[in-house]
């Protein structure tokens, strides 16, 4: 029998991705979002492209009485959590609703869980998690650092994860806690078809959503932020991965997770990237090679609280999850314009 997995966040950008990756590997899906950052157009193109419908229900994951709804309605196996509020500039500005939001969700959805005896959780960390890198690659095993208040809001759920599973020992729990925490790196691409990707609110704050839209005549000027990094060419550095490989990411770890014995607790962080590092003229270029549009630049000042250089070593998710990205940064810039050309105006379009 299959087995069933919630996704929360499931109409989000990787959440979405994550649907079509996870029921074409044989998992039964069950979405809750609040469409606070999504559409439900989203789910329509998933189930489109999957060719099944979707359990849907719209609620906050820090609504209880509606999340144990949910457990009580379907036999869960495992969740992966996604749903949460991304943008650092906005956590800056409103810090509260990021702590509110990502942190209470968490709490509300373990005890839930527990509640319900469901114990295997993969959870969406972030690359954000090592803060500034002494060095790079950077291993699982690097400090942990928050700059900024998004980034502390999935330092404080990884501690809190790790504080259940420490418990588990303490109280020789009988079904201990399999937690997954997934750093991701850049995500970015979009799904084959071209019916799912990127579909971000007003202006785009992360370069490749930026990029794209200047390249389609969206926005005027792609502002690349210093060239005066200690990089190979003065810009940014970072590990950018197609949204459909960490998805796989996700199938992997769950399988993973599900296939330990019982009574094996374990709370494990993995580096989801492709181990590769990108500038920003990088981007740039290869953008307007793999899509012959010529995108329109100008160098400015620095982005407060960027890093100069940022990439995984992704040894041990090769080693322990039999994952490794197979997509390069070609395919991830063939469908993110796909994605963008066949969608101007992202789900606003109709199909
Ligand atoms: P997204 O905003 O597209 O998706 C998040 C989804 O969660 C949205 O559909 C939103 O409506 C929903 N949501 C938010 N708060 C909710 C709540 N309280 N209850 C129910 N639904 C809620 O973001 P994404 O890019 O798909 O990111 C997914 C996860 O991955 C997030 O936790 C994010 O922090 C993490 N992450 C993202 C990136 C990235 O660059 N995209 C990088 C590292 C980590
Ligand atoms: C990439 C590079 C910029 C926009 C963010 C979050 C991180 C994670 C992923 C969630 C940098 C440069 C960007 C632009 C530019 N999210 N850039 N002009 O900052 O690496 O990571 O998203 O967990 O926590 O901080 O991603 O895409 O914003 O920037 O020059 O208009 O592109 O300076 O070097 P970042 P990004």
């Amino acid at each position: 029998m299959n087995k069933t997995v919630l996704v929360t966040g499931g109409a989000g950008y990787i959440g979405s991705h994550a649907c079509v990756e996870l029921s074409e590997a044989g998992y039964d899906v069950i979405v809750v979002d609040n469409l606070s950052n999504s559409q439900m157009e989203a789910v329509r193109r998933v189930e489109q492209i999957i060719g099944k419908p979707l359990v849907f229900y719209q609620a906050d994951v820090r609504d209880k009485p509606a999340l144990s709804d949910i457990f009580q309605q379907h036999k869960i196996d495992a969740v992966i959590h996604f749903a949460g509020l991304k943008a650092v500039g906005e956590s800056c500005q409103q810090p509260v609703a990021y702590y509110h939001n990502n942190n209470v969700s968490t709490l509300v959805l373990v005890e839930t869980m527990a509640q319900f005896k469901v114990s295997h959780l993969v959870f969406s960390s972030s690359a954000t998690v090592y803060g500034d890198p002494q060095s790079v690659p950077i291993t699982e095993d690097f400090p942990l650092q928050a700059t900024n208040p998004y980034g502390r809001t999935k330092l404080f759920i990884e501690d809190i994860l790790r504080d259940l599973s420490q418990a588990d020992v303490l109280n020789n729990a009988e079904l201990p806690w399999k937690i997954a925490l997934l750093r991701y790196f850049n995500p970015v691409g979009a799904h084959s078809s071209g019916l799912i990707g990127e579909s971000p609110n007003g202006i785009p704050n992360n370069l490749m959503p930026y990029l794209s839209q200047v390249a389609i005549g969206k926005l005027e000027k792609l502002s690349v932020f210093g060239d005066d990094y200690a990089t190979r060419d003065g810009t940014g550095v970072r590990d950018y991965i197609h949204v459909v490989d960490l998805a796989q990411g996700h199938v992997k770890a769950l399988d993973y997770l599900l296939a330990k014995a019982t009574d094996e607790g374990l709370c494990e962080a993995f580096n989801l990237g492709t181990g590769q590092g990108n500038s920003v003229l990088e981007m740039i270029e290869t953008f307007q090679s793999v899509t012959g549009q010529m995108v329109n630049y100008q160098i400015v000042d620095r982005r407060p609280g960027d890093i100069a250089e940022c990439y995984a070593n992704t040894d041990l998710a090769e080693k322990k999850l039999g994952w490794k990205a197979q997509k390069n940064l070609h395919d991830m810039i063939t469908d993110t314009w796909r994605w963008q050309t066949k969608n101007p105006n992202g789900y606003e379009e109709k199909l």
